[in-house]
């Protein structure tokens, strides 16, 4: 006589021991009710892109759904994040290349497009954070982040004049500076030329680890520096490779006195953002970038995804991974999802 062999259902048992992993993914409420990680407007911060001029948005080419704003229109903008209940924007100037010299010098007049933009969002929608970027590129005529002396960006000298591009930023009303450079040492530097000219409430959120990336492409047509960029920012921005070595970074800009920390790109690098997150237990960010958010608008433009589906489940992954929150350009639109 021949054993009779077990169910399919006997077997799951055995090997699971009865734990039906699928019983609390089977009503909406249930899965809602063990939901780990809830993305809400709160975790955004939203850049925009400044221009001169009061005429209506410019659309930025590869960037579907996202436009160059005047002044006037920033002030909008702001308003509608204040609305949404979205914390801060991150303003991004384009400048014209009239403006840009070899030594981004209009980074420190404080009447330049983005001073302009912070004291006039200030002034209207005080409760929206403002944060701005460091680095010389948008106004820099080769393009890079710092000063070119030959083929070198110079790191010192690059510093100095960051210092000073920090601090004239802060004057106008900047909430929160984003040093995105890359130069060494440049947040101790910058903490302290803050605290010199008595802006020692400015946040410092530091692009901490920042890649070289091909994922910029689409923000460096927004700000007008694409199309400058001589060689490439490998001999300052991160090797792609890496990652102990964004912990050194990370731990670097900390005990300069960075308030936060970034991880950019977001997406491809979430192993980054988590160990980061989980090594350091600080405000730690992602920066979900142009070339991410083009990917899906472009895919979405084809209708092969689902838009508004990729926008969340991703907002949602940098959370999973440990983001305190997300620098997006589906800000506006996933806030206001989550409210409706
Ligand atoms: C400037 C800066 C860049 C981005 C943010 N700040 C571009 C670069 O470093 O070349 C990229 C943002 C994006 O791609 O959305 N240093």
């Amino acid at each position: 006589m021949t054993a009779e062999r077990p169910s399919i259902t006997d077997r799951i048992d055995a090997a699971t021991g009865g734990m039906r992993l699928r019983r609390l993914r089977q009503a909406d409420w249930s899965r809602r009710l063990v939901r780990e990680t809830q993305l809400s407007p709160a975790d955004l911060i939203w850049p925009i892109f400044v221009r001169e001029g009061s005429d209506a948005p410019q659309p930025v080419e590869s960037m579907p759904g996202v436009s160059r704003l005047s002044v006037e229109h920033c002030v909008e903008a702001a308003k509608r994040a204040r609305d949404l209940a979205i914390p801060v924007i991150a303003l991004f100037p384009y400048t014209n290349p009239s403006l840009r010299d070899e030594t981004g010098s209009e980074a420190l007049n404080p009447d330049n497009l983005v001073c302009r933009a912070t004291r006039a969002i200030k002034a209207a929608v005080p409760e929206v954070g403002i944060m701005c970027d460091v680095a010389l590129d948008p106004y820099t005529s080769h393009g890079h982040d710092g000063v070119m002396v030959g083929e070198c960006i110079v790191n010192d000298e690059s510093v100095e004049l960051l210092c000073r591009q920090a601090v004239v930023q802060a004057e106008a009303g900047c909430d929160i500076i984003g040093p995105s450079d890359m130069m060494d040492g440049r947040v101790g530097c910058i903490r302290g030329a803050l605290d010199d000219a008595g802006c020692r409430d400015t946040m410092i959120m530091a692009y901490s680890a920042k890649y070289a990336s091909a994922f910029y492409g689409p923000f460096r047509d927004a700000v007008g520096s694409g199309g400058m960029l001589k060689g490439d920012k490998r001999t300052y921005q991160m090797d792609y490779a890496n990652s102990d070595e964004a912990v050194r970074e990370a731990a670097q800009d900390l005990a300069e006195g960075a308030d936060m920390i970034m991880v950019k790109p977001g997406l491809p690098y979430l192993d980054v953002l988590a160990r980061l997150a989980r090594e350091f237990a600080v405000p730690t960010f992602a920066y979900q970038t142009s070339g991410e958010y083009s990917m899906i608008m472009a895919a979405v433009g084809n209708g092969w995804l689902d838009g508004d589906k990729a926008m969340v489940e991703t907002l949602t992954a940098y959370k999973r991974a440990g983001a305190s929150g997300i620098l997006t350009y589906f800000s506006p639109k996933v806030a206001a999802m989550m409210r409706g």
